[in-house]
C-alpha cells in the first residue's frame, strides 16, 4: 500500500493542466466521492494494526498535496482570459481614448477661426500688467471703482502692478506699436477678485477685438457682430444692441443674443426676457487713440471684448462656470467629438 501511496504522489507532482477544466477533472478523480482518495481510506481498514499509523499519516499527506496542487495550478491559469475557449484572437483590443480639448480652447479656436477670415490677426499681451495699460490708457479716471481692491489684484502692494482685468489692455500694446489699418483679436485669461460660484470666478476667459481705419462706423460693428453670431451659434440667431457705457468706447453697447434654448420664447436661463448678453463693445474713444498716439481726426475704430466661459456655457449649455476649471474627466470627455 505505502508504495501504491509513493506512485500515486508522483502522479500527482507530475501533473499539469492548461485550463480549469482540467483542474477540475484532477480534483475529481483524486477527491470525488469515487476518487482515488477514498479508495485509499477503504483499503485502510484492511491495513494491519502495526502499519496503521504511518499508512494513515501517508495518506492525510498525500490529501494535503491532491489540495496544494490544485491551488496552486488554479492560481497560475487566473482568469478566463488564458482559457483557451473563451480566448478570441479576432476581437478588438480596448480602446484608446484620445485625449479632449478643453471647451474653452474649443471655443477660443472656434472664435479665432470665425474673426481669422474677416482678416483679423491674434495678439497677445502679459497677464500682469500695470495700471496705465489695464486702466489709465483706456480713459479710466483715477478714481473709477474698478481700480478698487475689491476688484483687482494687485501684486506685492505695489498700486501700478496687477493682473489684468479686462484683455481690452492688449489693444494698448497694440495701438502703441501699430499705426492703422488695425484689425486684430486678443485671447486671454483676465482675473478679478471675485469670490467664486456657479456665475462668477476669479480666473476666466475673454476675447477682445479691435478694428481701427479711416471710416469705420457703427455699423461696421454691428455687421461683424452679426456675422459673428451667425457663425458661431447658427443664422437663425438675432442680435440685439443696448447702449451701456464702458471708458474706453463712445457710444457704448452691450450685446444679446437670441435665447438658443427657449427660442426667444422665456425660460430660466435668459430669466424670461428671450435674449442673453454675450459681450461689449464701442466706438473707440477718440481719448484712447490720442492716448495711443493715433489721429483721432483722420480715423475711427470700434472694439469689442466677449467672455469665452459665457459663449461656451450658451453654445453647450454648461451653466456653472466652476466646471470649466475643475477638469474631471467625465466633464472633459464630452468634448472629445468636438475639435
Ligand atoms: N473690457 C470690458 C469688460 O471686461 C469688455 C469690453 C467692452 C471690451 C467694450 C471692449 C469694449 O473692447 O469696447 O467688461
Amino acid at each position: 500500500m505505502l508504495q501504491n501511496i509513493e506512485k500515486i504522489r508522483l502522479d500527482v507532482s507530475q501533473f499539469s493542466a492548461d485550463t480549469k477544466e482540467e483542474v477540475e477533472q484532477f480534483r475529481i478523480k483524486y477527491l470525488g466521492k469515487k476518487g482515488i482518495l477514498n479508495e485509499l481510506f477503504r483499503q485502510f481498514k484492511a491495513v494491519p494494526a502495526g502499519q496503521k499509523r504511518e499508512t494513515g499519516q501517508q495518506i492525510n499527506q498525500l490529501k494535503l498535496l491532491i489540495n496544494e496542487k490544485i491551488e496552486s495550478l488554479l492560481s497560475t491559469i487566473g482568469d478566463e482570459a488564458t482559457d483557451d475557449a473563451s480566448l478570441d484572437l479576432s476581437l478588438p483590443g480596448p480602446p484608446l481614448e484620445p485625449g479632449a480639448r478643453h471647451p474653452i480652447s474649443i471655443v477660443r479656436n472656434e472664435i479665432i477661426e470665425i474673426f481669422g477670415r474677416l482678416g483679423y490677426t491674434i495678439s497677445e499681451g502679459p497677464e500682469i500688467e500695470d495700471d496705465w495699460h489695464v486702466f489709465s490708457s483706456l480713459n479710466f479716471p483715477p478714481e473709477h471703482p474698478a481700480r478698487d481692491m475689491q476688484d483687482t489684484f494687485f501684486i506685492e502692494k505695489d498700486p501700478d502692478i496687477l493682473l489684468r482685468t479686462h484683455t481690452s489692455s492688449v489693444q494698448v500694446r497694440v495701438m502703441e506699436k501699430e499705426q492703422p489699418p488695425i484689425r486684430t483679436i486678443s485671447p486671454g485669461r483676465v482675473f478679478r477678485n471675485e469670490a467664486i460660484s456657479a456665475r462668477a470666478h476669479c480666473i476666466f476667459h475673454q476675447v477682445e477685438g479691435l478694428y481701427i481705419d479711416e471710416n469705420v462706423s457703427f455699423a461696421d460693428l454691428k455687421q461683424t457682430l452679426l456675422f459673428f453670431a451667425h457663425e458661431m451659434f447658427g443664422n437663425g440667431v438675432e442680435i440685439r444692441l443696448r447702449p451701456s457705457y464702458f471708458p474706453f468706447t463712445e457710444p457704448s453697447a452691450e450685446m444679446d443674443i437670441s435665447c438658443q434654448i427657449c427660442g426667444g420664447k422665456g425660460c430660466n436661463v435668459c430669466k424670461y426676457t428671450g435674449w442673453l448678453e454675450i459681450l461689449g463693445c464701442g466706438m473707440v474713444d477718440p481719448n484712447v487713440l490720442e492716448f495711443n498716439h493715433i489721429d483721432s481726426t483722420r480715423y475711427t475704430g470700434f472694439a469689442f471684448g466677449m467672455g469665452i466661459e459665457r459663449v461656451a456655457m450658451l453654445k453647450y449649455q454648461v451653466r456653472d462656470l466652476r466646471l470649466y476649471f475643475e477638469n474631471d474627466i467625465r466633464f472633459l470627455e464630452q468634448f472629445r467629438s468636438a475639435y
